[in-house]
Order: structure tokens, then C-alpha cells, then sequence
């Protein structure tokens, strides 16, 4: 696998946790799965066991070469292959956000495809992650025509979000070597010809194209959820397929969690109060265990649903309701919420900062989960919220309706509340069937229940 990110070396969000989680279920059925990422500034030599190969590769870069070096993690239950440059990576204090992206992960993914030839071992298939490794198949296609048929390996292309497709010019076209390739004419957007989009060669180049969710796989084939590549996913068929993520059950699992207050499980649910009276101290909440609390782990951006959410604040404060916010992301959503925790800072608490063990927190000490997003994927904040007893409200669109389904109190089936329409009066509907829900507590409870016992593992 080839992906930008890695939990626990290096990781902003759910395409690092999958990659740190599915080459374990993988490996399990006796698939020999390694994982190659850059050797980010960020990634700490004093927490892992980091080794130099000893393997400098050479990488073609336009009409130069550059050179990388190639370490290794064997500690965990995969080998990772960390890909190091001075030049691209590091010293720099982030992982993406840098005006030469394009070039780093041209450096990137192609050094990876090179590793593994001088580390002598050949893999069947290269499963390549999001944009980042997205032009691997299209080197991997040139190749093809000067070898005999299989010697290379099959690729595989895995979208984990349309909306990021690494989007560079001419000069990443050329230093990526692709230039003479000519890529095909944009059928509806031709403003995009000239550019050298990663995501579309992956999808166009790659033998097989994996999305995250079914919901997902057919959403993207339109014009309002291709971010302007519907046309060119169409064109690949049934080389299109669907597999719905999975958790890592044993990391995520609240009644081994490290990080809680009180570990609890489906036998021994008591223990759960015991977390949402410290999440609420930790936020600066009002310690009350009957006011419903409402949790958000999130990146603060526009297709998370935060535009919905600030809508909602001013019911929110009327009602006896508690919402705590976690993540990081656009300043525009920080000020917006941070302002609304300063007014309202009984009901509203804002923690704005990646901080993985406190989501774990929020996961088990909620009472509702809110995932309102424009589009999403699949999103792993339900599946850990459900094993973690915290009901989700969510948007039916991608991952989240293929893994939440309505509330039925006569029949006591299902796993949260589901709204349609992307608007603050249907996201609000959802929530108030939740609180009307949360005040009948054995219902309350069999829904708990529900969640808690559902299977997000990877199951293969
Ligand atoms: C991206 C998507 C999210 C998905 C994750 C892992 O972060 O936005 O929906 O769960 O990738 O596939």
C-alpha cells in the first residue's frame, strides 16, 4: 500500500487510521501487505524503532534524478517503509499545505514504486491511497509497454474523498515525467486538460478503483458528488467496486480503552456515566448526567455540516441541551464556534485541536453523535460512536447510510437518526426525535444496545 498517511506514524484523519488498520485484517488472511509513507519531519524516531535500510533509491524527477533514502518499522504487525528526502520532507513541522505538494508526492509515490524493486521484493498488486499515490498505475502503465504481460503488478486505486485530487500545473506534469503521455481531452470540463490532476490518472489508469462506501460509489458518478471526474468515472464501469471500512475493534474497543475514566462494555454498561460527568468537567461543561450531551469529532470543513450547525446554535442554547466540538480545520468554522462557547458556556464547549485520546473521550461520554456532512464518504466517527454507546444523528448520504439506520421505537430496530435534505430544519428534526428518544430511558437504552453490538470490523 502507498498512502500519505499511516496511524501511528503519520496521520491528520480516517485515510491514516484505514491504513494503519486494514493491513492487519489483511495479513490475517496471509496477504503479505507492507505499507510505504513519507518519512514526515513529524513522525518521532524516540516512540518507534526506526531503521535505516541502508537502500538509497534514485527517483526521476523531470530531466534530473533525486535521491531517497528508505527506513523501516518492523515493530508493529506490518512493516513500514518510511520514504525520506531533505528536500520534501524533513524538517516540516505539517504534512500537507506546502506550496510544492505536487512535487513531494511526485517524489513520493514515485520512490515508493522504485523501493520496492531495490528492496528485491515484488508485490502482485500496489493498492495506492487517495490522490497522493494516484499516479502510480499511470507510470505503472508506461512501463507495460516494454515488459511482457503480468511481470509488473496489477494497481489498485482506493478513493477516500473525491473532494482532494491534487490539482497541480505543468511543471508538476513535467517533473512527474508525464507530459509526453498525452492525457485524455477533459470531455466536460476543458480547463482541466492541461492539468495534471493525480486522482484523475489514478481513476482512469488504475486496473481496479475501490471507494469507501456503496452510497458513496454511486454518488460520485454524478455531477453533484464527481467534483467535476463523474464523467471519467463512468467511463470505468465495472472496474468500480465498493467496500464499506472498518475499525480496528481492538484499539477502539471501550472496555480496554486506556484512555477513559471507566472502561464499559455491552454486559457492563453502567460505567459509561462515570465518563460523560469527567468529559463534561474536561470541556468545562456543567457536570449534569440528565442533560442530553451532544458530541462532535470532526474536521472543521464546509462538508462536515458545520454551516447546518451554526444555524442550530441559537436552538441549542434554548433548549437543555449540551454540545462539545472537537477537531481542527478552517479558521472561518473555529471563530464561528469558538465565538458561540464563549456566549453560551454552559451549553457549548469547542476544543479545537487533533487530539485523538480526548475523541475517544467524547466517543464515550456523549450521549448523540452528530455527523451532519454535506457528503461523507464513509466516516468512521459513527462506527467508533455506536461501539462506544453514543447514538448517532447523521446525513444519509455515502458511508453514513450505509451504516446508520433510523431509530424504530415500536419494533426497537436500529442504530440511530437519519435526515435527507441537507438543511438546518431536517438536521434539527433528527436531533429532536434523539432528545425525545434519550427521555424514555429503557427505549434509550435498547438503542444503546444496538450500537454498541453492530460489527464494524473489517470482516474479511
Ligand atoms: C476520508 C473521508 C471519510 C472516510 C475516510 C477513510 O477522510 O472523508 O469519509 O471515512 O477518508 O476512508
Amino acid at each position: 500500500m502507498v498512502a500519505a498517511e499511516c496511524k501511528p506514524y503519520a496521520w491528520t484523519g480516517g485515510l491514516g487510521d484505514i491504513v494503519g488498520s486494514l493491513p492487519v485484517a489483511l495479513r490475517e488472511h496471509g496477504t503479505d501487505v507492507r505499507v510505504a509513507v513519507p518519512y514526515y519531519g513529524t513522525v518521532d524516531p524516540k516512540r518507534h524503532p526506526i531503521v535505516p535500510s541502508g537502500i538509497t533509491i534514485t527517483v526521476p524527477v523531470g530531466s534530473n534524478t533525486q535521491r531517497g533514502t528508505v527506513h523501516v518499522v518492523d515493530e508493529g504487525e506490518f512493516p513500514v517503509y518510511l520514504i525520506g528526502s531533505d528536500d520534501h520532507f524533513a524538517g516540516r513541522a505539517h504534512l500537507y499545505g506546502y506550496p510544492d505538494d505536487g512535487h513531494r508526492f511526485v517524489f513520493f509515490a514515485r520512490a515508493a514504486l522504485n523501493a520496492a524493486q531495490s528492496l528485491g521484493w515484488q508485490p502482485h498488486v500496489i493498492h495506492c491511497h487517495d490522490w497522493h499515490a494516484a499516479l502510480i498505475p499511470n507510470w505503472l502503465h508506461i512501463f507495460r509497454a516494454n515488459v511482457t504481460a503480468g511481470e509488473l503488478p496489477a494497481s489498485v486505486l482506493t478513493i477516500h474523498n473525491m473532494e482532494y485530487q491534487g490539482n497541480f500545473g505543468q511543471d508538476v506534469l513535467r517533473a512527474a515525467g508525464l507530459e509526453r503521455n498525452g492525457f485524455l481531452e477533459h470531455p466536460t470540463h476543458p480547463e482541466l486538460t492541461p492539468r495534471l490532476i493525480f486522482l484523475a490518472r489514478g481513476i482512469h489508469y488504475a486496473d481496479a478503483v475501490s471507494t469507501v462506501s456503496p452510497t458513496y460509489a454511486k454518488e460520485i458518478l454524478t455531477p453533484k458528488y464527481g467534483e467535476r471526474l463523474d464523467s471519467l468515472l463512468l467511463k470505468r464501469g465495472d472496474a468500480i467496486t465498493a467496500i464499506v471500512n472498518g475499525i480496528d475493534m481492538t484499539a477502539f474497543d471501550p472496555a480496554s480503552d486506556p484512555h477513559l475514566i471507566a472502561n464499559f462494555s455491552l454486559n457492563n454498561p453502567t460505567p459509561r456515566t462515570a465518563n460523560k460527568a469527567a468529559l463534561q468537567q474536561e470541556v468545562g461543561l456543567p457536570v449534569q448526567a440528565d442533560t442530553p450531551l451532544i458530541g462532535m469529532v470532526t474536521r472543521l470543513a464546509d462538508h462536515k455540516g458545520l454551516d447546518l450547525v451554526a444555524k442550530v446554535l441559537p436552538q441549542f442554547v434554548r433548549q437543555q441541551v449540551q454540545l462539545v466540538v472537537l477537531g481542527t480545520g478552517d479558521l472561518r468554522h473555529h471563530e464561528v464556534l469558538t465565538r458561540a462557547a464563549r456566549e453560551h458556556p454552559t451549553n457549548i464547549a469547542v476544543v479545537i485541536r487533533f487530539d485523538p485520546p480526548l475523541a475517544q473521550r467524547v466517543y464515550s461520554g456523549s450521549d448523540i453523535f452528530l455527523m451532519p456532512s454535506r457528503h461523507e464518504p464513509c466516516g468512521l466517527g459513527q462506527l467508533i460512536a455506536m461501539r462506544y454507546g453514543s447514538v448517532p444523528v447523521v446525513r444519509a448520504t455515502g458511508g453514513l447510510a450505509d451504516t446508520v439506520t433510523e431509530f424504530n421505537a415500536r419494533s426497537n430496530d436500529g442504530t440511530g437518526f437519519v435526515f435527507t435534505e441537507y438543511n438546518p430544519t431536517d438536521m434539527f428534526g433528527a436531533i429532536s426525535r434523539a432528545l425525545e428518544t434519550y427521555h424514555h430511558s429503557n427505549t434509550w437504552s435498547a438503542l444503546v444496545r444496538n450500537g454498541m453490538s453492530r460489527d464494524s470490523s473489517w470482516g474479511v
